[in-house]
């Protein structure tokens, strides 16, 4: 039986402290404002980014979405975050991804305010992660080092495998767990013999978008396994990358999908928003 790495009560634990960041930060005369782009509407999308507002609600945070139609012009996306990067009181850009395919997520990304980009995207900030001197740390990623944290799960000299490489979710994870000094491998489609090289795992990330993928053969009995998947079963029923009945008896923690990771994101995007406040108010 493996311990339940709880997400609902670690992030209902970041949120406290925001709230209170938050709260002293008004005293000093500062409220902290994020502004939520969304293009589109995924359905997926819209249930994130209604939990982000109801997150910052719920943290004295200000937010203001700006829902935009499936077939805004990169232009006039361009010309919004120029607008949300010259005003004083949004501390916070994020602009949900994915976008429409027509729109160049590159350009968008590059276009936010470094000092604003709050999901720590942009060059300057993932570059700021690589050699270990940052404002902003991605916020999945953080949430599951929060978590592990919380936890009192070390790294340090384990071995450590992320499954997925985006730009999201696996090369920051990646780049976090060996600052936290883990020996790293990282997974993807091309990767031969993958299920040898995840059963070497101590700490097991998945993030493949995939249901189900991580079987149990796949994983090392007593391994840490971290889902951060957020897929649909076969009857469209939320679930994660991990097989999680047949991995959860092996494993010695293992996250629930719902519950585990995605709380998690939500809070570090919270604390992310309040250090950007706090930077631009030279706090
Ligand atoms: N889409 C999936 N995860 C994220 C995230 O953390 N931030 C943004 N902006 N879009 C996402």
């Amino acid at each position: 039986m493996a311990i339940l790495l709880d997400g609902k009560a670690v992030s209902a634990a970041v949120k406290a402290q925001v709230k209170t960041e938050v709260a002293a930060l008004k005293e000093q005369g500062v409220s902290v404002g994020l502004a939520v782009i969304i293009v589109g509407d995924n359905p997926a999308s819209r249930t994130y980014v209604n939990n982000k507002k109801k997150a910052c609600a719920e943290a004295g945070i200000v937010s203001e979405e700006y829902a935009l139609p499936a077939d805004t012009s990169q232009d006039e996306l361009l010309s919004l975050i120029d607008t949300l990067n010259r005003k004083p009181e949004i501390n916070g850009i994020l602009c949900q991804l994915p976008l429409p395919a027509h729109l160049d997520e590159k350009a968008v990304i590059a276009a936010i305010a470094a000092e604003k980009d709050v999901d720590a995207f942009h060059a300057v900030n993932v570059g700021h992660i690589m050699i270990g001197d940052h404002t902003f740390l991605p916020c999945t990623p953080a949430g599951i080092m929060e978590m592990l944290h919380f936890y009192k799960i070390d790294a340090a000299g384990k071995a450590c495998v992320v499954i997925g490489r985006s730009n999201i979710v696996g090369k920051p994870m990646a780049m976090l767990l060996l600052q936290a000094d883990g020996t790293v491998t990282i997974c993807h489609s091309k990767t031969q013999r993958l299920a040898e090289v995840t059963a070497r795992a101590d700490i097991l990330v998945a993030a493949v978008g995939i249901p189900h993928f991580v079987t149990a053969d796949m994983v090392k009995p007593g391994a840490v396994v971290i889902d951060v998947g957020m897929d649909r079963d076969e009857n469209g029923k939320l679930c994660g990358d991990v097989d999680f009945a047949a991995v959860e008896p092996k494993a010695s923690y293992i996250t629930p999908v719902p519950g585990g990771v995605g709380p998690m994101t939500v809070a570090m995007l919270l604390k992310n928003t309040v250090a950007a406040a706090k930077m631009q108010n030279n706090l």
